[in-house]
């Protein structure tokens, strides 16, 4: 029988919980959030799994999910090839470079560049013409300039306030971050009418909001 059901990989966390209050959805997982991994609400015609957010691309690409929630910076890094139908225009953070506040570029030297990121931020200096020495962390990056492992990072910076406490300063933006509703290339020309349906109810929530 053909599987008329959307699947969904939604990123676990803040991001995916508020695209499941949009989506009218939170009730059918609130109660055991804590451990199962995939829900079904066949009266709306949605199964939408958590995975980790750098891995909701691979998820969509591969086709086990129709559709799914990402956010630029993963979309940046990764390069999925998959369709990005549309900006919800929640989870809005930027990529940003950050330096301890007394540091002072020498632009004749290599620049040691501490970074989840590491496509991005080599992306960002190689237009710049600027060698760089690329350090590939998996977590609390911040860490990496006050114990002088790096001498910038390249990061998400939402509040600030992780920059602040750890006496770092953010000195340039490399793009703005927002989710992104994004799509299998085959599940959106064979289930296109449900996806679209679905990117409405998203779009119309977003104008909801608005007002
Ligand atoms: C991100 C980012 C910063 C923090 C920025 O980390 O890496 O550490 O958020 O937020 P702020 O500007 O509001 O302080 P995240 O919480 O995603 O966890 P991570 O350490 O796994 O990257």
């Amino acid at each position: 029988m053909e599987d008329t059901m959307i699947n969904m990989a939604l990123p676990k966390g803040r991001l995916g919980e508020k695209v499941c209050r949009i989506l009218g959805l939170e009730e059918g997982w609130d109660a055991d959030a804590g451990r199962k991994l995939v829900f079904e609400f066949p009266s709306v015609g949605i199964r939408f799994f958590w995975v980790k957010p750098s891995d909701v691309p691979i998820y969509v690409e591969r086709g086990v999910a129709d559709v799914g929630v990402a956010g630029k910076d993963i979309l940046e890094e990764y390069s999925p090839d998959v369709y990005e139908l549309s900006d919800l225009e929640i989870g809005r953070c930027r990529m940003a470079v950050a330096t301890k506040t007394d540091f002072c570029d020498d632009p004749s030297k290599t620049l040691r560049v501490a970074t989840k990121f590491s496509h991005v931020a080599r992306r960002y200096y190689e237009a710049q013409g600027r060698t760089i020495d690329i350090i590939k962390l998996n977590g609390s990056i911040e860490l990496a300039p006050i114990l002088g492992l790096s001498d910038v990072i390249v990061d998400i910076v939402e509040t600030g306030a992780t920059l602040r406490e750890n006496g770092l300063e953010a000195r340039e933006t490399i793009f703005p971050i927002s989710a992104r509703l994004i799509a299998n290339k085959a599940s959106y020309r064979f289930k296109r009418e449900n996806i679209e349906r679905l990117a409405k109810r998203l779009s119309d929530a977003k104008q909801e909001a608005k007002k």
